[in-house]
Formats: structure tokens, C-alpha cells, sequence
């Protein structure tokens, strides 16, 4: 394997290590780590779940799963060969002391193999009813005390609402210093959304705008063309709120709403970013119907295709109510953003997939071109594209050819693929290296989560208590349920997805 000798030796256990998420997601990270020298030499990963199995068996799925998802495409078989070595498996039930007791005598072994101490990384790859359990085990066995070598690794969902998010945040924090919880969040992984952060505060150029005087409203946008995939049963009782905006949406809205931060520290960074949410205003119970809509997902075609309804999706109930389309409206009371609003809406078998914040800048104070010069002028908008087009276009007002004066709207372009040369890293590539360096940067802390629900439970509550008579309410292919316009004020618009992406696409073709 080839290694990095500035990494220290580093035992990385995964919880439900013969599941989905190891195989599809982590090992094929670690693995590309591993073929960009980001991996230390004295390093071991051991999966632990209930399955009886063997090391074998479990090299054998993983090397499946590296072959199908690694960045790198299907492994050499010397790569994977050594890699592999590194590889453990250890049959245990979760809720049983005897489990961390032979997890600590094993990382303990190799330690003493490896002659020296190691870094103990637990990561919970398993349903979120264990994330409850695990902690308080590895507190028991004493695997969690050392708060310089030990930290644990959760996913999404942090709870289920506030409360249940609050109790799951306090057993966490009975066996781990915060210090040592790394929560994930895959949003902040990705390159462009990292890149939302350099764009505003390592150019002088947008930050004296950024603000309610140039700032109209701003969209966020988060579209996806698949359904609930095999995943019916979590997402039936979750919904879009929960599994989206909850989290990825109003990461979005922290990236793009902070106050600048004053050093790269990962707290100075998330006490930026949670401020956002202290300041968002309180949505109302009874405001809920003007500041928030959901919908449903029939049936309908999607890329030529027939689409089945959300509630002809195996493990959906045939009634669900279960939303797959959120949007809502938000206002960040401070004195940069007050009365801008934030609409943010995401979907579940939109016509495309996309993710993007559109930033509508104001009209200009006077128009003081003719009115005939000025017929298709638009004010000004930056759209900052996540995915799938990585990029940032810039739409102004340019004088159209001719002897006379007419404006007409034009776009700056960036794209990741043109400007540089290197490959965009997985999210869990980039999350994974940060929890080894022990950098909290890119994960969410226990305050910002609760904010998070906090700021939503308003909207849960209500849309619990109402039982949506329309649902489904919009068909898939399109794109969610007309009243989402409802939300905007009059003369705003949702940005087409598409201008981006559909630029990007030719732009390729023609290179
Ligand atoms: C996950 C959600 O967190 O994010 C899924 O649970 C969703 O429902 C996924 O499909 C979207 O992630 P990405 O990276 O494909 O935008």
C-alpha cells in the first residue's frame, strides 16, 4: 500500500461493517485515499457487525464495492491485494459489553505490533438505532476516555426532531468530549460547496455586496431526480424536511449567509454558522401555510421514462402522507440580511438533478437608459453550482452589437473541469482525511444541529398535525407542486436549473 509517513498510525473500527454504507461509500474512500498516499502505514480498518464471517468473505464484498464505486474505477489487483491486508473483520452484537471488550484487545494488539499507540477512530455505519447504544458501550469498555486518540463518527440522522436530537446529543456527549464527535454531514465534502467559503472571503470583489442593500432573495435549490430508491422504509418516516433540508439545505444557507469568519479554525468557522441560525426568524405555527410547502410525488415520466408514485415505491406505505417535496420560505434577522428572504426547496424525482444557490442582486437605483434599450434587462444574478456542473456563472447586462444602445443579459462562466486539472475527490474522501488529521471543520456541531431542528420543528409539528389532503401533488418530471411559486414574493422567480448545466454539457461536448 502506499503510504504517508507524516500520518500517525490509525485503527479505524466500522460499526455495521458488513453493511451498505462500508461497502458502497467507506472502504471505496479509504481505498482511494490509500492509492493517493493519504493513508498511514501502521493503519487497519476493523469492521465489526453481527454476521457470522470471516476476513476473507468480507475482503472478497469489499473489493466488489471498490470495484463498482472507486474513483479510480475497477482496482488493480496489487492495490487491492495490499490493501486488503489491512483489513479485519470482528463478529460482535452491539449491545453487548463483550463486543468493545474484544474490540479494545484487538487495537490494543495492534498497537503493540505496531509498537506504538494509535489513533482510534469508532465510525456508527449502522441503522440510527444503535447510535444510541454504541456510544454509551465504548464509554463502558473504556474506549472512548483518551480525548487526543479516540473520536467517533456519526451520520445523518441526528435525531428524529429537536428532542430526540437533544437526548442523542447528550449520550454522545456522556462518553465523548465534543471534541471527539464528528458528525457528518456529506454536503459539506463536496468541492463547490467548500468552495462557497473561498469564493466570498478570499475575493474582496462580492463581499461588500453581499448584503441586503445589493442582495434581493436568494434561492437554494436541491434536485434530484431519483426516488426513495430501496430506502423506502427510513425515508417513509422522514420525509424531505428531515432527510434534506434539515441538514444539506441549511448548510447551504450557513455557507452562503455567515458573517466572515476570522480565522480557519474549525470553531471560528461553526460559531460563524450557527450564528446564521440563531438569527433565522422563528417560523410561526400558524405561519406555517405562508412560509413552507411539501408535496407528493404521482406518477408521471421522467427522461422518457414512466415513473411509478411515491406510494407505489416498495416499503411506502400506500397511504403515506410522507412529504417528498419541501420548500420555505426564511429570514435571517441581522443587520446584513434583514427582510432578504431565503427560499430553499428540495425534491425527490424532479425533472434534474441539480443543486445550486442562486443569488438575485437588486435592480439599479435609476434606469437611465432608454426604455426601448432596456427591454429584456434583468438584474443581475450569481449562481454558485454544486452538482452535478461544478461551477459559478455570473449573469449581467452587456451592450448588444449594433448602432444602438441594447442591453441584453450575458453570463461569466467557471467551471471546476476547464480551470483545473484535478479531479474533484468523493465528499467521504475528503471527510475521512479530516477525521484522521482530527479537523472538525466540515462537520456539524452538537449546537448547530439543534438550531437546525429547532428553527423546523414549527413545520414538522404542523404538517404532522394536518394531514395533506392534496398529496400526491405534483407528478414525477415536474417540478414539485405549483403553489411552491405561493412562497416567492411577486416578480420573483425560481431560477431554471437548467441554464447551467445545459451550458456545461455542450461546453463538453465541444472540447
Ligand atoms: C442523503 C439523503 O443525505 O443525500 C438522500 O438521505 C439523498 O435521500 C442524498 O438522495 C443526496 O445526496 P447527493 O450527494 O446525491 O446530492
Amino acid at each position: 500500500m502506499k503510504t504517508n509517513d507524516k500520518l500517525e498510525p490509525t485503527v479505524f473500527v466500522i460499526f455495521g461493517g458488513a453493511g451498505d454504507l462500508t461497502w458502497r461509500k467507506l472502504v471505496p474512500a479509504l481505498f482511494d485515499l490509500s492509492q493517493d498516499r493519504s493513508l498511514p502505514a501502521q493503519f487497519a480498518i476493523i469492521a465489526v457487525d453481527l454476521a457470522k464471517s470471516s476476513d476473507n468473505a468480507l475482503r472478497r464484498r469489499l473489493h466488489d464495492g471498490v470495484n463498482q464505486f472507486s474513483r479510480f474505477g475497477k482496482a488493480n489487483t496489487a492495490a487491492w491485494n495490499q490493501f486488503a491486508k489491512h483489513i479485519h473483520y470482528q463478529p460482535g452484537d452491539f449491545k453487548k459489553l463483550q463486543t468493545y471488550k474484544a474490540l479494545g484487545a484487538q487495537c490494543a494488539k495492534l498497537e503493540e505490533e505496531w509498537g506504538t499507540k494509535a489513533h482510534r477512530i469508532f465510525y456508527m455505519a449502522t441503522p440510527p438505532s444503535m447510535f444510541g447504544e454504541i456510544p454509551k458501550y465504548l464509554g463502558k469498555a473504556g474506549l472512548a476516555r483518551d480525548r487526543e486518540w479516540a473520536r467517533i463518527v456519526i451520520e445523518k440522522p441526528i435525531g428524529y426532531d429537536l428532542e430526540s436530537a437533544r437526548a442523542l446529543n447528550a449520550v454522545l456527549a456522556a462518553s465523548f468530549d465534543e471534541s471527539q464527535i464528528y458528525r457528518i454531514d456529506h454536503y459539506l465534502g463536496k468541492e463547490t460547496v467548500q468552495n462557497i467559503l473561498a469564493f466570498r472571503f478570499a475575493n474582496p470583489l462580492f463581499e461588500p455586496l453581499w448584503n441586503r442593500r445589493y442582495i434581493d432573495y436568494v434561492t437554494i435549490t436541491v434536485a434530484e431526480t431519483v426516488g426513495v430508491e430501496h430506502r423506502g422504509g427510513y425515508y417513509d418516516h422522514a420525509g424531505a424536511l428531515r432527510d434534506m433540508v434539515q441538514n444539506h439545505l441549511m448548510q447551504l444557507l450557513c455557507l452562503v449567509a455567515m458573517e466572515p469568519m476570522v480565522s480557519f479554525d474549525a470553531d471560528e468557522i461553526r460559531n460563524k454558522k450557527v450564528d446564521v441560525l440563531h438569527a433565522a426568524r422563528p417560523i410561526h405555527r400558524d405561519a406555517v401555510p405562508q412560509s413552507a410547502v411539501r408535496g407528493q410525488y404521482g406518477s408521471g415520466n421522467l427522461n422518457r421514462k414512466k415513473m411509478p408514485g411515491y406510494r407505489e415505491e416498495d416499503g411506502v406505505a400506500r397511504d403515506s402522507q410522507t412529504e417528498t417535496f419541501a420548500a420555505l420560505k426564511l429570514f435571517i434577522d441581522n443587520w446584513r440580511w434583514q427582510d432578504v428572504p431565503f427560499y430553499l426547496r428540495t425534491g425527490k424525482r424532479l425533472p434534474q438533478k441539480t443543486s445550486e444557490i442562486s443569488i438575485q442582486f437588486r435592480a439599479v437605483p435609476h434606469q437611465s437608459f432608454p426604455a426601448e434599450a432596456s427591454l429584456g434587462w434583468q438584474p443581475s444574478r450569481l449562481i454558485l453550482s454544486i452538482q452535478p456542473e461544478e461551477g459559478i456563472v455570473l449573469g449581467f447586462q452587456a451592450k448588444y452589437p449594433g448602432p444602438k444602445m441594447q442591453l441584453r443579459s450575458v453570463d461569466m462562466r467557471f467551471y471546476y473541469r476547464e480551470s483545473f486539472d484535478a479531479p474533484s475527490p468523493d465528499a467521504y474522501e475528503t471527510l475521512l482525511w479530516d477525521v484522521m488529521k482530527s479537523d472538525a471543520t466540515l462537520f456539524m456541531r452538537a449546537d448547530q444541529v439543534e438550531a437546525a431542528w429547532q428553527l423546523l420543528m414549527p413545520v414538522l409539528e404542523v404538517w404532522q398535525e394536518t394531514a395533506p389532503s392534496d398529496f400526491p401533488n405534483y407528478a414525477a418530471g415536474t417540478w414539485g407542486p405549483e403553489n411552491t411559486q405561493g412562497l416567492l414574493a411577486p416578480g420573483y422567480r425560481w431560477p431554471l436549473p437548467t441554464e447551467l448545466v445545459t451550458a456545461g454539457k455542450k461546453k463538453g461536448k465541444n472540447s
